[in-house]
């Protein structure tokens, strides 16, 4: 008796030995296996139905986003825009393609792009971290990456060694796993993945640690949040933009803001072709609207707003201060004070040295020291 069960026993161990290796190296990670371990106070990012997060997939996009081979010369990636030491910005007024052409826009921090509710600077129709992707790799206004359709990319990317496995535990239920979709799919999970609030506000205002920031910081806040500076009305919620969404209200429809940054005479008011999302609309009224960008990591991020043209954030504030900014001569001379399409918001203040500083103290303790060295996030090729 003895003898036949034993077998049978170990049989059935045998059996639920394989298929648990089997589910652990083939079956998609489910959805609800991926920690998000959100910092207090952040919601549950949107994730398209098509793509749940995984742990594979958010592993394979970093691999991705930092692979060189990605680009018409082979020495560019998304990162060299994206640097991690940067918040995943690169320290340039705009960014520099791999043919050498120059972006007409700044490149935008990476950190917390899970809520953005638009994408870009002002693209109210760009809602998909998915389709962005392919922009930088193939668009050619201007070139980025400068990628074709049909080039070797694809190919190189299957006769990796390193690629064919990490697409086989990203993508295990594909016949062809090495797929454009695949690719943007996985860069996109690498960026949702980048969520962070580990700056010393944090610390103070949701971990309730009073000496995480200065008394100045403290000032600062006062400031940032008061009737008459009104910087939250546009820096809004958690992530300190009013673009944001999640899970909650992925859909919502938000709004962009002309800052009066420029007033030229004749034509539009802001310099082609950054006029804002009237490149979408065609409404006279929308010329030089931008969306809001987070602040979080604004110390890391100079220059500043969607051409780079403000090089410091004492400069922002001159901006903000003065309700516009005025060009006295060249080629973008006007006062940004008067255009037509200025937000209402953007009245000006009177500013105190003190005031200025307090801000600036504000500003720089959004700083994430943690995100810019989280080992996460790094390049996985070194
Ligand atoms: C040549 C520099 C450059 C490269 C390379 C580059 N980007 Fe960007 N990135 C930019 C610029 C400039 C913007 C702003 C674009 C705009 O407003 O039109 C941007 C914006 C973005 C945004 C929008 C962020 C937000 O807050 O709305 C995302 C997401 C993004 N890039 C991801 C990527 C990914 C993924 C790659 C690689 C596939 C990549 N980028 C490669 C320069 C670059
Ligand atoms: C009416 C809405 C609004 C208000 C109020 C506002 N901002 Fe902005 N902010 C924006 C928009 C829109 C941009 C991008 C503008 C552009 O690039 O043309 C921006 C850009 C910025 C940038 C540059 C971001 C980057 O990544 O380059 C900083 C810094 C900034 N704002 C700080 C502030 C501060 C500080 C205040 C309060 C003194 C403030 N903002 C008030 C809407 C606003």
């Amino acid at each position: 008796m003895n003898g036949l069960k034993l077998p049978a026993m170990a049989a059935a161990l045998l059996v639920l030995a394989l298929t648990t290796r089997w589910a652990v190296s083939a079956e998609p990670e489910k959805p609800a296996d991926y920690q998000w371990n959100l910092p207090k106070g952040f919601p549950r990012p949107y994730v398209p139905a098509d793509n749940p997060m995984s742990a594979a997939k958010v592993e394979l996009g970093r691999y991705l986003f930092y692979d060189s081979r990605m680009s018409v010369n082979g020495k560019q990636s998304c990162a060299n825009c994206h640097k991690q030491d940067l918040a995943f910005t690169d320290g340039r007024a705009v960014g520099v393609g791999a043919t050498g052409e120059l972006h007409s826009r700044s490149a935008m921090s990476l950190v917390n792009v899970a809520y953005s509710a638009a994408l870009t600077w002002s693209n109210p129709e760009m809602k998909s971290l998915e389709k962005q992707a392919l922009v930088p790799m193939f668009g050619d206004h201007p070139v980025e990456l400068g990628l074709r359709e049909g080039d070797a990319f694809l190919p190189l990317l299957r006769s990796d060694s390193r690629y064919a496995a990490l697409f086989a535990r990203a993508f295990p239920a594909d016949t062809d796993r090495f797929t454009m979709a695949n690719v943007t799919k996985a860069i996109a999970s690498f960026e949702r993945s980048i969520i962070s609030a580990r700056s010393p506000y944090d610390r103070y205002h949701y971990d309730r640690e009073d000496d995480a920031v200065s008394e100045s910081a403290k000032r600062g806040e006062i400031l940032f949040f008061s009737q008459h500076i009104s910087c939250f009305r546009c820096h809004s919620g958690f992530n300190f933009s009013d673009a944001t969404a999640s899970e909650r209200n992925a859909d919502r429809e938000i709004e962009f803001h002309n800052t009066g940054l420029y007033n030229l005479s004749g034509g539009l008011s802001y310099p082609s072709p950054n006029v804002g999302i009237y490149e979408f609309t065609h409404a006279p009224a929308d010329v030089g609207k931008f969306k809001a960008p987070t602040l979080r990591n604004i110390a890391l991020t100079a220059p500043y707003m969607h051409d780079g043209s403000i090089q410091t954030l004492e400069g922002v504030l001159d901006h903000y201060a003065a309700g516009g900014r005025r060009i006295a001569s060249g080629p973008m001379a006007g006062n940004g004070h008067d255009n037509p399409n200025k937000d209402h918001l953007i009245g000006g203040f009177p500013l105190s040295a003190q005031d200025r500083a307090d801000l600036i103290d504000f500003l720089k303790c959004l700083t994430d020291d943690e995100v810019i060295r989280d080992p996460r996030f790094a390049n996985p090729w070194l």
